[in-house]
Order: C-alpha cells, then structure tokens, then sequence
C-alpha cells in the first residue's frame, strides 16, 4: 500500500516494504528535521540554561583511534548556554539532554509526532515509555562501543557522524553481557570489544536528515566527522520488546543467583511464562538488584581550557 504524500511528514523516504526490515534489520531513513528550529542554536542555548543537573551528561574521552577509552564525567556551571556551544564545537565534549520535554513541551510533541507515523505505516507497531534525548558533540568525538536496553533510533539534525552497528548476538553480544545490563549491574559502555568486530560491523554515515533504526540491543560505536554535531536519540517499548527485556532479566538472576549457565531465551512456552513469573517478582520485591547509579564527575566545562574541560576536585553524585 502506497502512503498517500504528506506535506508535514517527519520521514521523507518511506517504502512499502520497510514494515518488513523495521526493527528486524537496521532501517536508515531520510527525515525533515535538519532545519527544525528546535535544534537551532538558540533554542539548545536555552534548553543548556534550563536543564537540571539530573537531566544532563557532559562527558569527555581522550581522543585515540577506533573505540575510545572509559568516558569522564563532567559538569556545566556558571556559563551561558551560547557559550557551552562554542565550547562544544571547539573542543573535546559530549553533551546529553536526557529529558528535554520535561524542559520543553514542544520536543515531547516531536516525539509523539514522530512515533505516531511509525504506528501509522508499520502494521502492529505499537510504543510506549518512549523518551527523546539530545546530544551535542564536538568534532571527531567517538562513542564507545555499547548496546541500549530500549528501543533505539538515531536521528542526525546537524553535521556529519559514522555510525557502526554491529550484529546483537554473540560474540558481539554476550547473554551475560546483556543480562548484566538489564540488571543495571554493568554500564553500558562496560562491553567487552575486539577491533575485528569491525569487519562484522554495518557502517552507516548519517548525514543531517538521516535516522537510524537498528534492531533491540544491537551494540553500536559512533564517531562524529570534523565539524559539530547535533542528534537525538529516541527510545520505545513495545509488547514484544518487553518480552525479550523479562526473560533476559529472569536469566540473569537464574545465571547469577542460582549458576545456571545454559538459559533459552525464547519468549513463548513454559519456561517463558515461568520466567515472566520470576522476573515480576524479582523486580517488584526487595531483591531487586538493579540501584541507583552513581556517578563521579571530575571536570567542569571550561572555555579557556585546552579540550574546553578543566579538572576540578572529584565528587559523586547519584541518580
Ligand atoms: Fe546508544
């Protein structure tokens, strides 16, 4: 079935077979929003000025070749948003609103305009619990190999990134290396990677306007070409989704509390619905592993800093 063309249509390049290949293979399409005022320097400056210390990371890796090393954390203080911008494109830093609805309707209105056409065109797509983050990112700054527990798409708005994704099953991706994940027991970007995973990897190079859907828990790294980048991340939940999240759950506590090292993980039949049984009461009991995570920033953005980051005395905070 053709869709009929919309003027107000967020993907611009939609085919009658993508349904087939979405969320089952990486889906890379066009969309509109490279020139949406929302992302334009203005409006970032403002939504800096306004995000709450929970609702933002600012991160920096040292610049090496392929997957970079463990990630610093940073903060914002006693700076403009215009001038946390010109920081970022000129230094060394990564920048994540975590939660810029909360700050400004108007993104939350994006991301339920942007669902509601994948529920549109992909028969039985149906999300919830879904969440839209914004990065801004300095020059040639990578991301660590690393999978997400959520649904997952990347939207390119402005310049240029290299996203690769790699196959979500092992070696790429361990069924303890998943679990521990779900379980908040290991940060994402704790995954163990080999160079040669590369040779597996799917490269796409996102241009503004340009999406990435990639299937559940696919392991990605991503490494920004030379100019300013800003994205969006935007995450779901579906049935189906949820399925796969509680018998992965339920097989990390039976790996880690009772040794069983040989789990299915099939999402149907007994031991699923037995697993389902487990996973609710874990989860909803007392034994839930899964804390609050804690994080130790080190470094305050800085613009006269060299990297625009400047060592401060580290502290921990937890959220
Ligand atoms: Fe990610």
């Amino acid at each position: 079935m053709n869709m009929p063309m919309r003027t107000d249509q967020i993907i611009t390049d939609w085919q009658p077979h993508f349904p087939a290949l979405f969320g089952k293979h990486s889906l890379a399409l066009g969309h509109s929003l490279a020139t949406s005022p929302l992302f334009a320097d203005d409006a970032l400056a403002r939504l800096i000025e306004a995000t709450p210390r929970e609702a933002y990371h600012v991160n920096y890796s040292q610049k090496t070749p392929g997957n970079p090393p463990k990630r610093r954390e940073g903060e914002i203080k006693g700076l403009t948003g215009a001038e946390v911008l010109d920081v970022v494109r000129t230094g060394n830093i990564w920048i994540n609103l975590t939660a810029p609805a909360r700050t400004d309707p108007a993104y939350g209105e994006l991301l339920d305009s942007l669902y509601a056409e994948f529920e549109e065109r992909v028969p039985g797509f149906k999300s919830y619990k879904r969440n839209l983050t914004i990065l801004i990112s300095s020059p040639n700054v990578s991301v660590k190999y690393h999978a997400d527990v959520p649904g997952q798409s990347l939207w390119q708005v402005r310049g240029t990134k290299k996203v690769y994704v790699y196959p979500n099953t092992p070696p790429f991706l361990s069924q303890p290396a998943l679990e521990k994940l779900i379980l908040g027991q290991a940060r994402e970007t704790d995954m163990p990677f080999e160079p040669w995973y590369d040779d597996y990897a799917e490269v796409h190079t996102l241009e503004a306007g340009k999406m990435l859907h990639w299937p559940l828990n696919g392991p990605h790294r991503v490494v920004n070409e030379n100019m300013l980048n800003v994205s969006f991340t935007t995450e779901h939940w579906t049935d189906e989704l949820r399925k796969h999240y509680a018998v992965n759950y339920a097989n990390g506590i039976l790996r880690s509390r009772a040794g069983i090292p040989h789990l299915n993980q099939n999402v149907s039949g007994l031991s699923y619905y037995a697993k389902l049984a487990l996973a609710g009461l874990v989860k909803f009991s007392p034994l839930n592993p899964q804390k609050k995570k804690a994080y130790k920033v080190d470094f305050q953005v800085d613009p006269t800093a060299p990297e625009g980051i400047r060592d401060i005395e580290g502290y921990t905070y937890t959220k």
